[in-house]
């Protein structure tokens, strides 16, 4: 028998993604029309649950003119694990493991579930403290579309578009001035925002995680493009690109309670393409750009198709689960499930099929690819 529901929290952790209000503003609508029950924000993640004066109610007013407002009213923040919470005492930065006091805190609250809109580390968070008794369901949210088992995650569209803009416009001054330029994007370990951009943004070489990069095969790409007359390229990195020989370039590697910061490979690239070519090499780090501004329309209707599915979740008993984007319509699946393994681009995958028709360098030489896939498929 399902426990009967009067108060649920609502909460949003790790990086933002446009989107979110969409959600925060579909739960609440969901749970206060369709169930009557009572919806309480918790800022910052589960920093809300830590630390004190961090709880709101929330209401149909509060939520009014939302959907179309990226970043989230509630506060996100990356650096408060509860299992690993950094907190600094006599000017040392210690490390506490604070799990039972949040499922504690949750229930002193009276939350029968907490609505849990995170990427994989909150999923990851989420599923350990439901171990451990506490009630909550999940929406996942990314920019950079890693997370299994759910089709695409909001956020990313919004951050593909933006990123193609600036494609656009960095065309025409590369050309403009017979120049590269080298174009960094996120994506930690998966390439989705920098090869659907890529593509989309007709970008000569894209660089992504999953295939380690030969920076003679960027040069040679480069070359040949002067050579046929094209003189200026594109090159789209990811920020969690690498070279075949090396490992992936970090800004800040130490970051005590937060995840370690990649970036720099543009640079890296850029200086590859200047020792091995005559070209002038420019680079640009698209940054934060790609999380903020306003959700397209497609990632504001998933987001609130996932919010309405949140919390119908909760209304049929199934916690511990979390809404997917499956054959395009809205299913649920076990946060369990897909805690352990990131989504990544296969090699299989027909978008890098599209992109070797496009003459696209993914940063290795085609045959090269193509023995890795042959043995992806042979299982070796
Ligand atoms: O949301 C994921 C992500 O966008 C990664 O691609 C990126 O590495 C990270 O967030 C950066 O987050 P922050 O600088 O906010 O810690």
């Amino acid at each position: 028998m399902t426990q009967e529901i009067h108060k649920i929290g609502v909460l949003t952790g790790g990086g933002d993604a446009p989107g979110l209000n969409a959600v925060i503003r579909a739960v609440v609508k969901t749970a206060i029309n369709d169930y009557g029950w009572e919806v309480l924000g918790i800022e910052d993640g589960f920093e809300g649950l830590i630390q004190p004066g961090k709880l709101r109610p929330l209401g149909l007013v509060d939520v009014r003119g939302i959907l179309s407002r990226g970043g989230t009213i509630l506060g996100t923040t990356n650096r408060a694990n509860p299992f690993d919470y950094v907190v600094e005492q006599d000017g040392e930065m210690k490390t506490f493991d604070v799990s039972d006091d949040v499922v504690r805190k949750a229930e002193v609250l009276g939350l029968d579930a907490v609505v849990v809109i995170g990427g994989d580390g909150s999923m990851r968070i989420t599923q350990e403290l439901i171990e451990k008794g506490f009630r909550a369901v999940g929406v996942p949210k990314t920019i950079d579309n890693d997370i299994l088992l759910t089709q695409v995650t909001f956020g990313f569209d919004t951050a593909i578009n933006t990123a193609v803009e600036a494609l656009d416009k960095l065309h025409t001054t590369a050309e403009s001035h017979h120049r590269v330029i080298t174009m960094e994007v996120m994506g930690r370990d998966a390439g989705w925002i920098a090869l659907e951009a890529g593509i989309a943004g007709d970008a000569d070489v894209i660089l992504i995680p999953e295939i380690p990069y030969d920076p003679d095969c960027v040069a040679e790409k480069i070359r040949r493009r002067y050579e046929g007359g094209a003189n200026y390229s594109i090159v789209v990195t990811a920020e969690g690109a690498h070279p075949i020989d090396g490992e992936q370039v970090w800004e800040d590697k130490d970051r005590p309670g937060g995840m370690p910061r990649l970036g720099g490979i543009c640079e890296q690239v850029a200086d590859e393409i200047r020792e091995r070519t005559e070209t002038v090499v420019r680079t640009m780090v698209l940054g934060y750009l790609q999380r903020g501004g306003t959700p397209s329309a497609f990632d504001r209707l998933l987001a609130t198709r996932f919010g309405v599915m949140a919390v119908h979740l909760i209304a049929e008993g199934k916690l511990g689960h979390m809404a997917a984007l499956r054959d395009n319509r809205i299913v649920s699946l076990p946060i369990a499930e897909v805690v352990h393994r990131q989504k990544l681009v296969s090699l299989d995958s027909d978008l890098i099929r599209t992109a070797f028709g496009l003459e696209v360098c993914l940063g290795n030489w085609r045959d090269e690819i193509e023995k890795r896939i042959v043995a992806a498929e042979e299982g070796n």
